[in-house]
């Protein structure tokens, strides 16, 4: 097939992990890569749904395309990603134009819906949702950079938290096997990464649904992070998301002594009251929560812990909402996503009665976000007048300066000249609540 894509991604790092994937597949059915939609010829928007104002932005992406497609019918027009299980036969109601969909599970079948939309004639659009045996975990992704990848251990999540759609959209938790990412990795390195960003869920579960899988019996995330850190060349080792409820001290002691894993947790607590935490399912209490974030901090002195809050969960009380904001000024977090609480249709916490009206959650969300930018700028400006090490990245956003990451995952823009992939010393001389300023020594 000849021609050009345009490709618009919603989300998560997962999402944008399946983004670089649907690169690679596209590219190697010969499209190439376009920046303006009416530039295009096959249209792909890899969807979220997490919360309700992704849906919005989805809606006002597909509009355009709808006016692209209208001008020139022969442009195909593909949804993929995160769509509602009820959306799925719905969407090419609601967006008539749609050519195909593909659900998250079927990445893999992406060339097969190409072809597949050319001869749709009479068929009606295609569409793969359902989980397959195959999984899309193992693609090979279209790197932004060379010198950083991502690397997916695990697809789905089982947790089923009272207001998340992502378990029915990801499906249930699977890990890929240990020698399989360990051989991944190699590969990477081989090519030049030298920082890798393991991906899932809840990573801190890896490995427990390969308990029976003989290939792997029991393998466990602190166990591949150090399989990896063996890895010579791989320096930076990050992972993401990790699930409180299983944050072990094992894994604590993963990030305090291996060299390559860099010292940063993100471990979304959503919010601080035992009750808010218990109709959310997240299977750990404000007292046990905050003990691993002391337990983490002890053992990891440089450590830098960020988290995900929701405001306005129903039932919340103002009461409720006082002990999220107790809870976050005890963690003293490096960064916070916060979201207004935003009900998913499907889910458990969408039925409950108590829903917070809307211009309370929007309050509760303006509180958690005055609260953690001043602890982010106060843990960023902690780090002025250190040594820290970081990775250049490219230019920074006004052209000037080049930018780069510590091991905390902070961005830091660079006075003066730096290669794009070289890891430097620099010493921090300003902080803002989003990133530090320094200078390379
Ligand atoms: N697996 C990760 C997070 C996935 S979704 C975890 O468990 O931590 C990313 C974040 O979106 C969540 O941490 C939560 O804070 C937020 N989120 C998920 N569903 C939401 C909803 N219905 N309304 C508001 N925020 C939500
Ligand atoms: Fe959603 Fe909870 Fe799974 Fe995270 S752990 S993806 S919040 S269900
Ligand atoms: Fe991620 Fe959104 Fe899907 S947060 S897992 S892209 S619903």
């Amino acid at each position: 097939m000849q021609g050009r894509y345009y490709l618009r991604s919603f989300g998560c790092q997962m999402n944008d992990h399946d983004a670089e994937r649907i690169r690679a597949l596209l590219e190697a059915e010969g499209l190439e890569q376009v920046d303006a939609p009416d530039a295009a010829d096959v249209l792909v928007y890899n969807t979220c749904t997490v919360r309700r104002s992704a849906d919005e932005r989805l809606a006002g992406h597909l509009g355009t395309a709808a006016r692209l497609k209208r001008s020139d019918p022969s442009r195909l027009v593909l949804v993929t990603g995160c769509l509602l299980q009820a959306e799925q036969t719905d969407l090419f109601t609601r967006f008539p134009f749609v050519d195909g969909a593909l659900g998250p599970q079927n990445l893999y079948r992406l060339p097969e819906l190409l072809r597949a939309t050319a001869r749709r004639a009479d068929q009606g659009p295609p569409g793969y949702f359902d989980d397959g045996p195959v999984l899309s975990g193992g693609l090979t992704g279209r790197r932004e950079r060379p010198f950083q990848a991502w690397l997916q251990v695990m697809s789905g999540c089982t947790n089923f938290c009272t207001y998340c759609i992502v378990p029915y959209v990801r499906g249930p938790e699977r890990s890929r096997p240990p020698a399989e990412l360990v051989a991944a990795a190699e590969a990477l390195v081989a090519d030049g990464v030298r920082e890798i960003t393991l991906l899932g869920q809840n990573v801190n579960a890896y490995g427990l649904d390969l308990e029976t899988d003989r290939a792997a019996p029991g393998a466990r995330f602190a166990e591949l992070l150090q399989q990896l850190d063996a890895l010579p060349g791989l320096d930076r080792i990050r992972f993401m998301t990790s699930h409180p409820k299983d944050l072990g001290d094992d894994l604590i002691a993963a990030v305090a002594t291996l060299p390559s894993v860099c010292e940063h947790v993100h471990l979304p607590v959503q919010a601080g009251s035992d009750a808010v935490l218990r109709a959310m399912r997240r299977g750990y209490t404000a007292a046990q929560y905050l003990e691993r974030v002391h337990a983490l901090r002890e053992a990891v002195p440089e450590v830098s812990i960020t988290t995900d809050l929701i405001a306005g969960f129903p039932g919340e009380t103002d009461r409720d909402f006082e002990n999220t904001l107790d809870l976050v000024r005890e963690a003293a977090f490096d960064g916070a996503f916060t979201f207004v609480y935003s009900a998913r249709p499907g889910t458990q916490a969408a039925r409950l009665p108590d829903q917070v009206p809307l211009e309370l959650r929007r309050e509760r969300v303006e509180r958690l976000i005055e609260l953690t930018q001043q602890q982010a700028l106060d843990a960023h400006r902690a780090w002025v007048g250190r040594r820290v090490e970081v990775l250049v990245e490219g230019r920074s956003r006004d052209g000037a300066l080049y930018r780069g990451r510590t091991r905390q995952n902070v961005t830091v823009n660079l006075d003066g000249d730096a290669d794009a992939g070289a890891i430097v010393t620099v010493e921090v001389t300003a902080a803002t609540s989003t990133t530090l300023r320094g200078t390379t020594v």
